[in-house]
């Protein structure tokens, strides 16, 4: 249960681009003007120091102090969060890693990271008296947001490609959401969004096209600080669909810096993408594929997102922390897969066995070293995608 958590100062509505305002007490979607992502900013003039964090709440409400909720009465928790950070022990001893860690969240409520964003998203709809609510999604999103709005008692409408494991759709239904399958990928899906707005009065919750998943994310790095006594790893190595992840976990590590709460390097913070569907890694290459290439379904179908809607905030991600970008093929998924789960006991999604991979050609490289301190994100619990892998 909840202990008392003490919540944020106030909150800001900005634009990432433009830094135009909005305000908080609306319901707001992105910025109207120059249509990019809006983001929550804090009055940190005070300080905040870490004595409040509500230590005892053994989940992400433990950083209420630094999330937008206004009354705490709103918060709708399933008890996400609070994901274990574990060594990788035998394939660090097999590959000659020294300190090498994989934070699992597939130990989050419907299975994955996705749960965080949609607990802070879903607590701040209905502060703002939001009753119906919809999202695009490669799955994992469609099947959290549908488990907290079944929580908070808001309509759900999940859109989603019909290539997807039957297990996404299913968790759907019996959370009572309507789902609606479309032949493509999630950008297909969000113009069917689109469709249905245009008609009908629904909060869209499309990744960045809110300002509040991202400060659900942010949790992971507030976490990753916290569990790793606040001296953060070299290297982060993250699946990257629509990059709220990455985007958020960067944005609690420079609030933390504001704080004082860390000092120092930041983490470089490494893109990993499918081959079938990589626009991040093809900009980070400077390739234009505009027109040349069309990018197609992954067995990690988080990572099928061809036009991410944060695109310039994930690479002023990379152009901050130095970061690299780069792609693994569905073979090398697989391979992760079965190397992952045979030697360390973890279901893994393939999103996480991308990452591994990908660690693995960049240690060949010679771009990361094998004796430094490197933390790979485990998006989601691999059980989901069963059907993908057998
Ligand atoms: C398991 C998993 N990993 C990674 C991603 C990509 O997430 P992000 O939008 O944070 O890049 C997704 C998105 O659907 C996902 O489900």
């Amino acid at each position: 249960m909840f202990e008392k958590v003490k919540l944020a100062p106030e909150s800001f509505l900005v634009c990432s681009q433009c830094n135009k305002s909005y305000d908080a007490a609306d319901v707001q979607s992105y910025c109207l003007a120059c249509q990019k992502p809006l983001l929550v900013k804090y009055d940190l003039t005070g300080g905040i120091s870490k004595d409040r964090l509500a230590t005892k709440t053994s989940n992400m409400w433990r950083y209420a102090a630094l999330l937008p909720v206004r009354d705490s009465s709103h918060i709708v928790s399933l008890g996400e969060g609070l994901t274990p950070v574990l060594p990788f022990r035998n394939l660090s001893r097999k590959y000659g890693y020294e300190h090498l860690w994989l934070k699992d969240e597939g130990h989050n409520p419907t299975g994955s990271f996705k749960a965080r964003g949609l607990s802070m998203a879903i607590s701040k709809a209905l502060e703002l008296g939001v009753s119906d609510c919809i999202v695009p999604t490669a799955g994992n999103a469609g099947g959290a947001m549908s488990a907290y709005c079944a929580a908070a008692g808001i309509n759900a409408t999940v859109v989603m490609p019909k290539k997807t494991p039957q297990i996404f759709k299913d968790e759907c239904g019996l959370f009572g959401a309507e789902l609606i399958l479309v032949d493509g990928l999630i950008d297909q899906c969000g113009r069917e969004v689109a469709k249905i707005k245009a008609t009908r009065n629904v909060y869209d919750v499309s990744t960045l096209k809110e300002p509040y998943r991202l400060e659900g994310k942010k949790t992971m790095g507030y976490e990753i600080a916290e569990q790793m006594d606040w001296q953060l790893p070299d290297f982060i190595l993250y699946p990257t669909g629509g990059g709220t992840g990455l985007i958020g976990i960067w944005k609690a590590f420079q609030e933390m810096l504001d704080l004082g709460w860390i000092e120092g390097n930041l983490p470089r913070m490494i893109v990993v993408q499918s081959d079938r569907c990589s626009p991040i890694v093809d900009a980070f290459n400077q390739k234009n594929m505009a027109g040349k290439r069309s990018y197609s379904t992954s067995i990690a179908n988080g990572l099928a997102v061809p036009n991410a809607f944060g695109k310039d905030l994930i690479m002023k991600v990379l152009r901050e922390s130095g970061g690299i970008a780069l792609a693994v093929s569905e073979n090398e998924i697989l391979q992760g897969v079965k190397e992952i789960t045979r030697h360390e006991g973890i279901m893994i999604s393939p999103e996480g066995a991308a990452v591994w991979m990908a660690l693995r050609k960049l240690t060949n490289d010679k771009l990361i070293g094998h004796h430094q301190k490197i933390l790979l994100l485990n998006t989601g619990t691999g059980y989901k995608y069963l059907e993908n892998l057998l």
